[in-house]
């Protein structure tokens, strides 16, 4: 099958540059939100990361003018009705996706594929809320969505060989590697990355090294590009807390459970760079040490 139309369900950090690439790789693009003001504020999003894409060289203005020619914002559900493939990125919470994959299943046409880019939680969980389950999977996509080259697809027992295949093909067109996990709580990415970060929370909570010292370790020590306080506060202190309880939940391995200042910083409205604070107060002219 062939994907001609996508729809993106959520205009937040994951979900405006799940759009941006789309329209990029040339496809007619819709991205909902719930209101007109987050819809602005998510395809201002898009449009500021294509203009940085330009300043960058990695983009003509001819092609950012198509690119956003071929994407349009909605607040209603019910314009995917002509989507071939629609991508959900809303919260991650259980509650909310299976309403909207349930919603999606009434309103999308009987061939369409529904993803989700849950980065953890089991994808059967959304594909029982539909009456498709072998047209449903995971369609991974890190943070920076338009910088990071890789996507990870999640095949739940139910999805269809046929569905795997296109979803492949489509995220190979979009530029992107593509690796198969199985339906695990955390998939790949996420069981590797999650009980790393929790470690980092730990270390610091039990007072073994500074935030800084901790960040240095990784970034000059093993060449990563940021630190593991650093990523938390760039994918988000609440993001981390969600997948760690998901894990726990599903694996009640204690290296999973949620560290106690992990929940408090989520509490306490810490949630990283979105909000201006999180192990660093960015607010307050903090930057993690180069
Ligand atoms: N479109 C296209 N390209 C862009 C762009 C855009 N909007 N913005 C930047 N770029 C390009 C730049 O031109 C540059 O390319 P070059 O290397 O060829 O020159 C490259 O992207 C890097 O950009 P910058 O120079 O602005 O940024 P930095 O070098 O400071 O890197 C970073 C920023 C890419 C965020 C880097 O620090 C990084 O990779 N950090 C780790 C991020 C990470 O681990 N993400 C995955 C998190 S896990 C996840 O998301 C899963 C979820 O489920 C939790």
């Amino acid at each position: 099958m062939e994907i001609k139309t996508v729809g993106v369900i959520g205009c937040g950090l994951m979900g405006s540059g799940i759009a941006e690439v789309c329209a990029r790789a040339g496809y007619d693009t819709l991205v909902r939100e719930v209101d007109e003001e987050l819809l602005a504020t998510g395809m201002q999003r898009v449009r500021s990361s294509m203009g940085t894409a330009v300043e960058r060289g990695k983009l003509s203005a001819d092609d950012r003018d198509a690119a956003l020619g071929r994407l349009r914002g909605t607040v209603r559900l019910e314009e995917m009705a002509d989507r071939d493939l629609v991508i959900e990125a809303v919260i991650e919470n259980l509650a909310e996706k299976r309403q909207v994959f349930a919603a999606l299943d009434a309103i999308c046409p009987p061939h369409a594929i529904l993803a989700s880019n849950t980065s953890s939680i089991p994808i059967i969980e959304m594909a029982s809320a539909t009456g498709r389950p072998d047209r449903v999977l995971g369609v991974h996509f890190m943070n920076p969505v338009p910088v990071i080259r890789l996507i990870e697809l999640v095949r739940a027992i139910t999805t269809s060989e046929q569905t795997l295949a296109t979803a492949r093909a489509f995220g190979e067109s979009l530029g992107k590697r593509v690796i198969v996990a199985q339906d695990r709580a955390g998939f790949i990415v996420n069981m590797l990355l999650v009980p790393y970060l929790l470690e980092a929370i730990r270390m610091y909570e039990n007072g073994f090294a500074s935030r800084e010292d901790i960040d240095l370790a990784m970034t000059l020590g093993t060449n990563h590009p940021m630190g593991p306080l650093t990523l938390l506060d760039y994918v988000g202190v609440d993001t981390t807390y969600y997948i760690a309880n998901i894990l726990f939940d599903e694996f009640r391995q204690p290296h999973y459970a949620p560290p106690p200042l992990l929940k408090q910083m989520v509490t306490a409205g810490f949630h990283g760079r979105k909000t201006g604070r999180g192990f660093y107060n960015y607010a307050a002219g903090e930057r993690p040490p180069q």
